[in-house]
């Protein structure tokens, strides 16, 4: 999707901020992951829905056949309204409520990601009053670290998720031995927007020696979730709008023992969905201040937190102007010093009513968006919406 692209006649009867899904990016995003499944049949793919939530694009993520990913209740009930067979619906979480666990159990999901446990104490005993079973995977703090901002670092032994190595085993005898628990296999995930594969390569060799070990214990592992955490190109969204997903399967693929009959889990998010989307945005005002120039906007960080809550980069382009380049600060109107898009941005030259699309916005964007000043949630518009 490269600029020129985006329909910036249609942009003008809809309110701003909003934002814009390019499906063509989308779908051939979702086409190169299945050619690299349908190569290794072994592999299964539950989309991270707390990347984006969107019904419009779960529906779309939902019938090219991937499964979800789910972190709260909420989660789980939008994965299956959307379209997503229970059977391929996983739910993670450190602090998994009652209430949530009932409603996983009556959709009778595929599996928990179980965290602790304690919790697993307590999906035993809920199950057990259903008389059901719960199918559920032990998720590990492998204490591998990740290249990457350390809010979004999960794999550390200070991180909050996952059991810890020293307790794994004892946990496991007792998923075996709980009467309403199926232990099915073993869960992990490093962090996110990883883009160095060295840091997978040391979640493989951790996982190597975790089931060298288990065997020998004779521990039934059938299923390997390897979490998600590849990283996009916020720098280039016009030009590597697809993730290097062969090289991200092929470290597992070259990096990772597999038995014979054991299964390989991904929960990809971001990969999947963060280059189809655009946040739109108008620029209200021009502001000369005494050492800057201000290009003020209508969206603010309650419609795109990333920047102020993890500096991320986000490309920044006028898709109005073909004026000179004119180097602006990109601001919101929120009431926080951190609401700001882009410090010292080149962007053609800026006049009010211009529309600006903050690219890459596809992850983490929308869902995340919040009412903080008592602003309106952004809406989320379709390419095909608006021919
Ligand atoms: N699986 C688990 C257990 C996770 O915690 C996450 C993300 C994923 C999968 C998906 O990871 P992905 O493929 O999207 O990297 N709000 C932050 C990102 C938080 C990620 C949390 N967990 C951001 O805007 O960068």
């Amino acid at each position: 999707m490269i600029k020129g692209t985006f329909p910036v006649e249609r942009f003008k009867d809809i309110e701003t901020p909003f934002y814009y899904y390019d499906t063509r990016v989308l779908r051939e995003t979702l086409d190169t992951i299945r050619e690299e499944l349908r190569r290794n049949p072994e592999y299964e793919m539950h989309y991270a829905v707390k990347a984006n939530a969107n019904p419009k694009i779960l529906r779309i993520i939902s019938a090219a056949g991937l499964g979800a990913d789910c972190v709260s209740g909420g989660e789980v009930r939008a994965a299956i309204e959307a379209g997503f067979p229970a059977d391929k619906v996983v739910y993670a979480g450190v602090g998994k409520s009652d209430r949530e666990i009932n409603l996983a159990l009556d959709y009778n999901i595929h599996c928990f990601n179980v965290e602790s446990e304690a919790e697993l104490l307590i999906i035993n005993e809920l199950a057990g009053l259903k008389n059901k079973t719960a199918r559920i995977a032990l998720r590990i703090n492998p204490n591998v670290g990740a290249h990457t901002h350390s809010n979004i670092t999960t794999g550390l032994a200070e991180n909050k998720f996952g059991i810890n190595l020293e307790q794994i085993e004892s946990v496991i005898e007792q998923a075996i031995a709980l009467p309403h628990i199926d232990f099915v296999g073993i869960h992990f995930h490093i962090g996110s927007q990883i883009l160095d594969m060295i840091d997978f390569v040391a979640l493989c060799n951790r996982i190597n020696e975790l089931t060298t070990l288990f065997e020998r214990r004779r521990y039934p592992i059938r299923s390997i979730n390897v979490g998600g955490g590849l990283g996009v190109d916020y720098g280039h969204p016009n030009h590597k709008y697809i993730p290097d997903f062969h090289s991200y399967f092929e470290v597992f693929r070259k990096h990772l023992r597999l038995i014979p009959g054991q299964t390989l889990h991904f929960e990809l998010g971001r990969s999947v969905v963060a280059q189809c989307g655009s946040l739109i945005t108008r620029v209200l005002y021009v502001k000369e201040g005494t050492c800057k120039r201000f290009a003020i906007v209508d969206a603010g960080m309650t419609d795109l937190i990333r920047p102020a809550l993890y500096q991320a980069y986000h490309r920044i382009e006028n898709i109005s102007s073909d004026e000179p380049e004119v180097t602006y600060d990109v601001v919101g109107p929120v009431c926080e010093s951190s609401d700001v898009f882009g410090k010292s941005i080149d962007l053609n030259a800026t006049h009010r009513g211009d529309f600006i699309a903050i690219r890459s916005a596809g992850a983490y964007g929308e869902i995340m968006a919040s009412q903080y000043n008592c602003r309106p949630l952004p809406k989320g518009y379709l390419n095909e919406e608006l021919l």
